[in-house]
Protein backbone atom coordinates (compact mmCIF):
# COMPACT_ATOMS: atom_id res chain seq x y z
CA UNK A 1 0.00 0.00 0.00
CA UNK A 2 1.42 3.05 -1.16
CA UNK A 3 0.16 6.79 0.76
CA UNK A 4 0.53 10.38 -0.52
CA UNK A 5 0.24 11.94 3.21
CA UNK A 6 0.54 16.11 2.14
CA UNK A 7 1.00 18.28 5.27
CA UNK A 8 3.50 15.84 6.91
CA UNK A 9 5.71 18.03 8.21
CA UNK A 10 3.43 20.36 10.04
CA UNK A 11 1.62 19.12 13.60
CA UNK A 12 -1.20 16.61 12.26
CA UNK A 13 0.45 15.37 9.75
CA UNK A 14 3.86 14.40 11.47
CA UNK A 15 2.19 12.90 14.30
CA UNK A 16 -0.14 10.96 11.63
CA UNK A 17 2.79 9.87 9.82
CA UNK A 18 4.56 8.24 12.73
CA UNK A 19 1.74 6.86 13.60
CA UNK A 20 1.24 4.81 10.39
CA UNK A 21 4.92 4.02 9.51
CA UNK A 22 4.84 2.28 13.58
CA UNK A 23 1.63 0.69 13.19
CA UNK A 24 1.73 -0.47 9.46
CA UNK A 25 5.55 -1.91 8.76
CA UNK A 26 4.71 -2.50 5.50
CA UNK A 27 3.03 0.80 4.00
CA UNK A 28 5.27 2.81 1.63
CA UNK A 29 4.39 6.45 2.55
CA UNK A 30 5.40 9.90 0.41
CA UNK A 31 4.76 12.91 2.21
CA UNK A 32 4.53 16.23 0.36
CA UNK A 33 5.03 19.73 2.63
CA UNK A 34 5.78 23.07 0.78
CA UNK A 35 7.38 23.52 4.60
CA UNK A 36 5.38 27.25 5.16
CA UNK A 37 6.34 29.23 8.29
CA UNK A 38 5.11 26.00 10.68
CA UNK A 39 6.34 22.81 8.53
CA UNK A 40 9.37 21.47 9.36
CA UNK A 41 10.46 17.97 7.85
CA UNK A 42 12.72 17.58 10.95
CA UNK A 43 9.89 16.88 12.71
CA UNK A 44 10.79 13.29 11.12
CA UNK A 45 14.21 12.95 11.39
CA UNK A 46 13.72 10.13 12.74
CA UNK A 47 12.58 8.75 9.91
CA UNK A 48 15.29 9.37 7.54
CA UNK A 49 16.54 5.72 7.71
CA UNK A 50 13.47 4.12 6.76
CA UNK A 51 13.62 3.37 3.24
CA UNK A 52 9.65 3.43 3.01
CA UNK A 53 9.27 6.74 4.35
CA UNK A 54 10.48 10.01 2.12
CA UNK A 55 9.75 13.15 2.05
CA UNK A 56 9.25 15.74 -1.24
CA UNK A 57 8.87 19.54 -0.83
CA UNK A 58 6.17 21.14 -3.13
CA UNK A 59 2.82 22.82 -3.28
CA UNK A 60 -0.39 20.50 -3.43
CA UNK A 61 -2.16 23.93 -5.64
CA UNK A 62 1.16 22.98 -7.86
CA UNK A 63 -0.92 21.18 -10.63
CA UNK A 64 2.31 20.08 -12.81
CA UNK A 65 4.14 19.30 -9.94
CA UNK A 66 1.31 16.79 -8.25
CA UNK A 67 0.43 15.39 -11.96
CA UNK A 68 3.95 14.38 -12.44
CA UNK A 69 4.49 12.86 -8.46
CA UNK A 70 1.31 10.71 -9.18
CA UNK A 71 2.07 9.78 -12.60
CA UNK A 72 5.64 8.36 -10.96
CA UNK A 73 4.49 7.09 -7.54
CA UNK A 74 0.87 5.49 -8.60
CA UNK A 75 -0.83 6.34 -4.90
CA UNK A 76 -3.55 3.62 -3.46
CA UNK A 77 -4.50 6.38 -0.68
CA UNK A 78 -4.36 10.47 -0.32
CA UNK A 79 -4.74 11.71 3.06
CA UNK A 80 -4.63 15.75 2.44
CA UNK A 81 -3.92 17.57 5.69
CA UNK A 82 -1.81 20.45 4.06
CA UNK A 83 -3.65 23.33 4.70
CA UNK A 84 -3.51 26.93 6.03
CA UNK A 85 -4.74 26.30 9.33
CA UNK A 86 -4.73 29.38 11.93
CA UNK A 87 -8.05 31.49 12.24
CA UNK A 88 -6.06 34.73 12.99
CA UNK A 89 -3.64 34.45 10.18
CA UNK A 90 -6.99 33.77 7.83
CA UNK A 91 -8.31 37.54 9.11
CA UNK A 92 -5.34 39.16 7.45
CA UNK A 93 -4.20 36.82 4.47
CA UNK A 94 -7.80 35.21 3.35
CA UNK A 95 -6.46 34.67 -0.55
CA UNK A 96 -3.62 32.49 0.59
CA UNK A 97 -6.11 30.17 2.15
CA UNK A 98 -8.29 29.91 -0.87
CA UNK A 99 -5.42 29.39 -2.87
CA UNK A 100 -3.95 26.07 -0.76
CA UNK A 101 -7.16 24.97 1.07
CA UNK A 102 -9.14 25.37 -2.17
CA UNK A 103 -7.07 25.18 -5.29
CA UNK A 104 -4.21 23.28 -3.78
CA UNK A 105 -7.87 20.41 -2.73
CA UNK A 106 -8.95 20.52 -6.18
CA UNK A 107 -5.66 19.72 -8.41
CA UNK A 108 -5.15 16.20 -5.09
CA UNK A 109 -8.94 15.73 -6.33
CA UNK A 110 -8.14 15.76 -10.14
CA UNK A 111 -4.97 13.84 -10.03
CA UNK A 112 -6.82 11.35 -7.42
CA UNK A 113 -9.15 11.30 -10.21
CA UNK A 114 -7.04 10.80 -13.08
CA UNK A 115 -4.66 8.03 -11.65
CA UNK A 116 -7.61 5.75 -9.94
CA UNK A 117 -6.71 6.54 -6.11
CA UNK A 118 -8.31 4.03 -4.22
CA UNK A 119 -9.36 6.44 -1.55
CA UNK A 120 -9.41 10.29 -0.93
CA UNK A 121 -9.26 11.38 2.36
CA UNK A 122 -10.11 15.09 3.17
CA UNK A 123 -9.06 16.38 6.83
CA UNK A 124 -11.11 18.58 7.69
CA UNK A 125 -12.62 20.56 10.74
CA UNK A 126 -15.63 21.04 12.67
CA UNK A 127 -15.57 25.19 12.34
CA UNK A 128 -17.30 24.63 8.66
CA UNK A 129 -20.23 24.32 10.89
CA UNK A 130 -19.69 27.33 12.48
CA UNK A 131 -20.58 27.55 16.23
CA UNK A 132 -23.19 26.95 19.00
CA UNK A 133 -24.13 28.60 21.73
CA UNK A 134 -22.34 28.47 25.15
CA UNK A 135 -25.12 27.49 27.53
CA UNK A 136 -26.98 24.81 25.34
CA UNK A 137 -24.63 21.99 26.42
CA UNK A 138 -26.74 19.69 24.85
CA UNK A 139 -26.33 21.21 21.52
CA UNK A 140 -23.36 19.57 19.44
CA UNK A 141 -22.60 19.38 15.73
CA UNK A 142 -23.31 16.25 14.13
CA UNK A 143 -22.48 15.03 10.43
CA UNK A 144 -26.20 16.79 9.78
CA UNK A 145 -25.53 19.84 10.90
CA UNK A 146 -25.46 22.79 8.55
CA UNK A 147 -22.18 24.23 7.01
CA UNK A 148 -21.90 27.93 8.52
CA UNK A 149 -18.58 28.72 8.62
CA UNK A 150 -17.37 32.32 10.47
CA UNK A 151 -13.84 32.59 9.27
CA UNK A 152 -11.79 32.76 5.96
CA UNK A 153 -10.35 30.14 7.24
CA UNK A 154 -13.42 28.00 7.57
CA UNK A 155 -14.99 29.20 4.40
CA UNK A 156 -11.74 27.76 2.85
CA UNK A 157 -12.53 24.18 4.74
CA UNK A 158 -15.60 24.01 3.96
CA UNK A 159 -15.30 24.49 0.24
CA UNK A 160 -12.59 22.01 0.10
CA UNK A 161 -15.14 19.73 1.48
CA UNK A 162 -18.07 20.22 -1.04
CA UNK A 163 -15.35 19.82 -3.94
CA UNK A 164 -14.43 16.62 -2.38
CA UNK A 165 -18.01 15.75 -1.80
CA UNK A 166 -18.66 16.55 -5.35
CA UNK A 167 -16.03 13.93 -7.00
CA UNK A 168 -17.68 11.47 -5.23
CA UNK A 169 -21.27 12.27 -6.80
CA UNK A 170 -20.00 13.33 -10.36
CA UNK A 171 -17.15 10.83 -10.79
CA UNK A 172 -17.27 8.33 -8.04
CA UNK A 173 -13.88 9.19 -6.32
CA UNK A 174 -13.70 6.82 -2.96
CA UNK A 175 -13.67 10.01 -0.76
CA UNK A 176 -13.98 10.33 2.55
CA UNK A 177 -13.88 13.30 5.42
CA UNK A 178 -13.64 14.09 8.67
CA UNK A 179 -14.31 17.04 10.56
CA UNK A 180 -12.31 16.92 14.08
CA UNK A 181 -12.43 19.17 17.13
CA UNK A 182 -9.32 21.18 18.71
CA UNK A 183 -6.04 19.22 18.63
CA UNK A 184 -3.26 19.45 21.37
CA UNK A 185 -0.28 17.67 21.64
CA UNK A 186 3.45 17.14 20.19
CA UNK A 187 5.12 19.25 17.26
CA UNK A 188 2.01 22.40 17.42
CA UNK A 189 3.31 25.76 16.04
CA UNK A 190 3.22 28.10 19.02
CA UNK A 191 0.75 30.88 17.15
CA UNK A 192 -2.24 28.16 18.58
CA UNK A 193 -3.79 28.27 22.44
CA UNK A 194 -2.01 25.66 24.33
CA UNK A 195 1.38 25.63 22.88
CA UNK A 196 1.38 29.17 22.60
CA UNK A 197 0.52 29.12 26.18
CA UNK A 198 3.18 26.87 27.03
CA UNK A 199 5.79 29.00 25.63
CA UNK A 200 5.18 31.93 27.25
CA UNK A 201 4.56 30.40 30.77
CA UNK A 202 7.47 28.84 30.69
CA UNK A 203 9.33 32.42 30.16
CA UNK A 204 6.78 34.16 32.46
CA UNK A 205 5.72 36.14 29.90
CA UNK A 206 2.27 37.66 29.90
CA UNK A 207 -0.53 35.27 27.91
CA UNK A 208 -3.32 36.85 25.58
CA UNK A 209 -6.86 35.56 26.28
CA UNK A 210 -9.38 36.94 23.84
CA UNK A 211 -12.33 38.48 24.60
CA UNK A 212 -14.00 37.00 28.13
CA UNK A 213 -12.22 34.00 28.07
CA UNK A 214 -15.52 32.16 27.82
CA UNK A 215 -15.40 30.77 24.53
CA UNK A 216 -15.11 27.20 24.54
CA UNK A 217 -13.43 24.27 22.67
CA UNK A 218 -13.74 20.36 22.62
CA UNK A 219 -10.19 19.08 22.95
CA UNK A 220 -8.58 16.36 21.63
CA UNK A 221 -5.41 15.02 21.72
CA UNK A 222 -3.36 14.32 18.73
CA UNK A 223 -2.76 10.88 18.94
CA UNK A 224 -7.01 10.33 18.77
CA UNK A 225 -7.14 11.88 15.84
CA UNK A 226 -4.69 10.25 14.18
CA UNK A 227 -6.25 6.64 14.93
CA UNK A 228 -10.04 8.10 13.88
CA UNK A 229 -8.22 8.53 10.49
CA UNK A 230 -6.66 5.09 10.82
CA UNK A 231 -10.26 3.83 11.10
CA UNK A 232 -11.86 5.47 8.40
CA UNK A 233 -9.43 5.09 5.51
CA UNK A 234 -9.57 1.00 6.64
CA UNK A 235 -13.07 0.61 7.66
CA UNK A 236 -14.69 3.98 6.61
CA UNK A 237 -17.53 4.07 4.58
CA UNK A 238 -16.96 5.95 0.41
CA UNK A 239 -18.91 9.38 0.14
CA UNK A 240 -18.94 9.55 4.31
CA UNK A 241 -18.52 12.29 6.74
CA UNK A 242 -16.74 10.98 10.23
CA UNK A 243 -17.35 13.78 12.79
CA UNK A 244 -14.43 13.45 15.41
CA UNK A 245 -13.99 14.64 19.15
CA UNK A 246 -13.64 13.63 22.61
CA UNK A 247 -16.33 15.30 24.30
CA UNK A 248 -13.46 17.27 26.34
CA UNK A 249 -15.65 20.66 26.37
CA UNK A 250 -13.51 23.40 28.24
CA UNK A 251 -13.50 27.28 28.18
CA UNK A 252 -10.32 29.31 27.33
CA UNK A 253 -9.66 30.69 31.17
CA UNK A 254 -10.77 26.61 32.51
CA UNK A 255 -7.52 25.53 29.58
CA UNK A 256 -5.67 28.12 30.72
CA UNK A 257 -5.61 27.45 34.69
CA UNK A 258 -5.19 23.90 33.79
CA UNK A 259 -1.83 24.49 32.26
CA UNK A 260 -1.38 27.30 34.65
CA UNK A 261 -1.44 24.94 37.30
CA UNK A 262 0.78 21.80 36.09
CA UNK A 263 3.25 24.68 35.42
CA UNK A 264 3.00 26.41 38.83
CA UNK A 265 2.67 29.61 37.24
CA UNK A 266 0.35 32.15 38.52
CA UNK A 267 -2.76 33.18 36.76
CA UNK A 268 -1.85 36.91 36.75
CA UNK A 269 0.09 36.01 33.53
CA UNK A 270 -3.36 36.07 31.83
CA UNK A 271 -4.11 39.12 30.30
CA UNK A 272 -7.19 40.36 28.58
CA UNK A 273 -6.78 41.13 24.70
CA UNK A 274 -9.17 42.23 21.94
CA UNK A 275 -11.29 39.56 20.46
CA UNK A 276 -10.58 37.70 17.52
CA UNK A 277 -13.09 39.26 14.98
CA UNK A 278 -15.64 36.97 14.12
CA UNK A 279 -14.80 34.29 17.19
CA UNK A 280 -16.71 31.62 17.35
CA UNK A 281 -18.19 31.24 20.68
CA UNK A 282 -18.11 27.28 21.21
CA UNK A 283 -17.60 23.89 19.54
CA UNK A 284 -18.59 20.52 20.59
CA UNK A 285 -18.64 17.23 18.34
CA UNK A 286 -20.88 14.84 18.37
CA UNK A 287 -18.70 11.72 18.01
CA UNK A 288 -22.07 8.71 17.64
CA UNK A 289 -21.73 8.27 14.04
CA UNK A 290 -17.60 7.61 13.90
CA UNK A 291 -17.90 4.96 18.15
CA UNK A 292 -20.92 3.06 16.60
CA UNK A 293 -19.90 2.69 13.28
CA UNK A 294 -15.99 2.08 13.85
CA UNK A 295 -15.55 1.40 17.20
CA UNK A 296 -13.70 4.27 17.87
CA UNK A 297 -13.05 5.65 21.21
CA UNK A 298 -10.84 8.04 22.41
CA UNK A 299 -7.63 7.12 24.68
CA UNK A 300 -6.58 9.92 26.11
CA UNK A 301 -8.54 11.94 29.23
CA UNK A 302 -7.74 15.60 28.95
CA UNK A 303 -5.84 15.39 32.09
CA UNK A 304 -3.12 12.71 30.35
CA UNK A 305 -3.13 14.35 27.22
CA UNK A 306 -2.19 17.91 28.57
CA UNK A 307 0.13 15.44 31.01
CA UNK A 308 2.11 14.31 27.79
CA UNK A 309 1.85 17.37 26.02
CA UNK A 310 3.53 19.29 28.82
CA UNK A 311 6.11 17.02 28.86
CA UNK A 312 6.99 16.67 25.52
CA UNK A 313 7.43 20.24 25.34
CA UNK A 314 9.70 20.52 28.44
CA UNK A 315 12.41 17.62 26.32
CA UNK A 316 11.87 19.41 23.41
CA UNK A 317 12.60 23.40 24.23
CA UNK A 318 14.97 23.38 21.51
CA UNK A 319 12.05 22.79 18.97
CA UNK A 320 9.91 25.33 20.56
CA UNK A 321 12.95 27.80 20.96
CA UNK A 322 13.41 27.78 16.98
CA UNK A 323 10.08 28.20 15.97
CA UNK A 324 9.93 31.26 18.72
CA UNK A 325 12.47 33.03 16.18
CA UNK A 326 12.30 34.82 13.12
CA UNK A 327 8.86 35.58 11.30
CA UNK A 328 7.19 34.43 14.35
CA UNK A 329 8.57 37.32 16.41
CA UNK A 330 7.17 39.68 13.69
CA UNK A 331 3.42 37.80 13.56
CA UNK A 332 3.31 37.87 17.52
CA UNK A 333 3.87 41.77 17.46
CA UNK A 334 1.69 42.20 14.63
CA UNK A 335 -1.22 40.14 16.16
CA UNK A 336 -0.85 41.36 19.97
CA UNK A 337 0.35 45.03 19.42
CA UNK A 338 1.48 45.85 22.94
CA UNK A 339 1.94 42.52 24.80
P1 LIG B 1 -0.19 22.96 10.53
O1 LIG B 1 -0.37 24.40 10.15
O2 LIG B 1 0.62 22.60 11.72
O3 LIG B 1 0.43 22.17 9.30
C1 LIG B 1 0.06 22.42 7.96
C2 LIG B 1 1.15 21.84 7.07
O4 LIG B 1 0.74 22.07 5.71
C3 LIG B 1 2.51 22.51 7.24
O5 LIG B 1 3.54 21.55 7.33
C4 LIG B 1 2.67 23.36 5.99
O6 LIG B 1 4.02 23.51 5.58
C5 LIG B 1 1.87 22.55 4.97
N1 LIG B 1 1.37 23.37 3.86
C6 LIG B 1 0.79 24.59 3.94
N2 LIG B 1 0.48 25.03 2.71
C7 LIG B 1 0.87 24.05 1.84
C8 LIG B 1 0.81 23.91 0.42
N3 LIG B 1 0.29 24.87 -0.33
N4 LIG B 1 1.27 22.77 -0.13
C9 LIG B 1 1.82 21.80 0.64
N5 LIG B 1 1.93 21.89 1.97
C10 LIG B 1 1.45 23.01 2.56
O7 LIG B 1 -1.66 22.41 10.62
P2 LIG B 1 -2.30 21.27 11.52
O8 LIG B 1 -2.81 21.89 12.75
O9 LIG B 1 -1.40 20.11 11.59
O10 LIG B 1 -3.57 20.91 10.63
C11 LIG B 1 -3.50 19.91 9.64
C12 LIG B 1 -4.86 19.74 9.01
O11 LIG B 1 -5.81 19.39 10.01
C13 LIG B 1 -5.39 21.00 8.35
O12 LIG B 1 -6.05 20.62 7.17
C14 LIG B 1 -6.38 21.56 9.36
O13 LIG B 1 -7.38 22.29 8.71
C15 LIG B 1 -6.91 20.29 9.98
N6 LIG B 1 -7.40 20.38 11.36
C16 LIG B 1 -6.61 20.92 12.34
C17 LIG B 1 -7.06 20.90 13.66
C18 LIG B 1 -6.22 21.48 14.79
O14 LIG B 1 -6.71 21.60 15.90
N7 LIG B 1 -4.96 21.82 14.57
C19 LIG B 1 -8.30 20.37 13.96
C20 LIG B 1 -9.09 19.85 12.94
C21 LIG B 1 -8.61 19.84 11.65
O1 LIG C 1 -11.68 23.25 15.86
C1 LIG C 1 -10.68 22.86 14.98
C2 LIG C 1 -9.79 24.03 14.70
O2 LIG C 1 -9.06 24.30 15.90
C3 LIG C 1 -8.82 23.78 13.53
O3 LIG C 1 -9.57 23.65 12.35
C4 LIG C 1 -7.83 24.94 13.38
O4 LIG C 1 -6.88 24.63 12.38
C5 LIG C 1 -7.13 25.15 14.69
O5 LIG C 1 -6.27 26.26 14.61
C6 LIG C 1 -8.13 25.35 15.83
O6 LIG C 1 -8.82 26.62 15.69
P1 LIG C 1 -9.10 27.60 16.94
O7 LIG C 1 -9.27 28.96 16.42
O8 LIG C 1 -10.15 27.04 17.82
O9 LIG C 1 -7.68 27.40 17.69
P2 LIG C 1 -6.69 28.43 18.41
O10 LIG C 1 -5.63 27.61 19.06
O11 LIG C 1 -6.27 29.52 17.50
O12 LIG C 1 -7.61 29.08 19.53
C7 LIG C 1 -8.25 28.28 20.52
C8 LIG C 1 -9.10 29.21 21.39
O13 LIG C 1 -8.23 30.06 22.14
C9 LIG C 1 -10.00 30.14 20.58
O14 LIG C 1 -11.22 30.35 21.28
C10 LIG C 1 -9.21 31.44 20.53
C11 LIG C 1 -8.49 31.44 21.85
N1 LIG C 1 -7.17 32.14 21.85
C12 LIG C 1 -6.28 31.77 20.90
C13 LIG C 1 -5.06 32.39 20.83
C14 LIG C 1 -4.05 32.01 19.76
C15 LIG C 1 -6.89 33.10 22.80
O15 LIG C 1 -7.71 33.42 23.69
N2 LIG C 1 -5.66 33.71 22.74
C16 LIG C 1 -4.75 33.41 21.79
O16 LIG C 1 -3.66 34.03 21.77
Amino acid sequence: MKLLVTGGAGFIGSNFIAYMVQKYPEYEIVNVDALTYCGNADNLAVLEETARYRFVQGRIEDKSFIMDLFEKERFDIVVNFAAESHVDRSLTEPGRFLITNVLGTESLLEASRKYGVKRYHQISTDEVYGDLPLHESAMKFSEDSPICPSSPYAVSKASADLLALAYHRSFDLPVTISRCSNNYGPYQFPEKFIPLMIGRAERNQKIPIYGDGQNVRDWLYVEDHCSAIDMILHQGRCGEIYNIGGCNEYSNLQTASVILEKLQKPESLLTFVRDRSGHDRRYAINPAKIESELGWKPSYTFAEGIDATLQWYRTHQAWLEERLNGEYQAYFAATYPGL
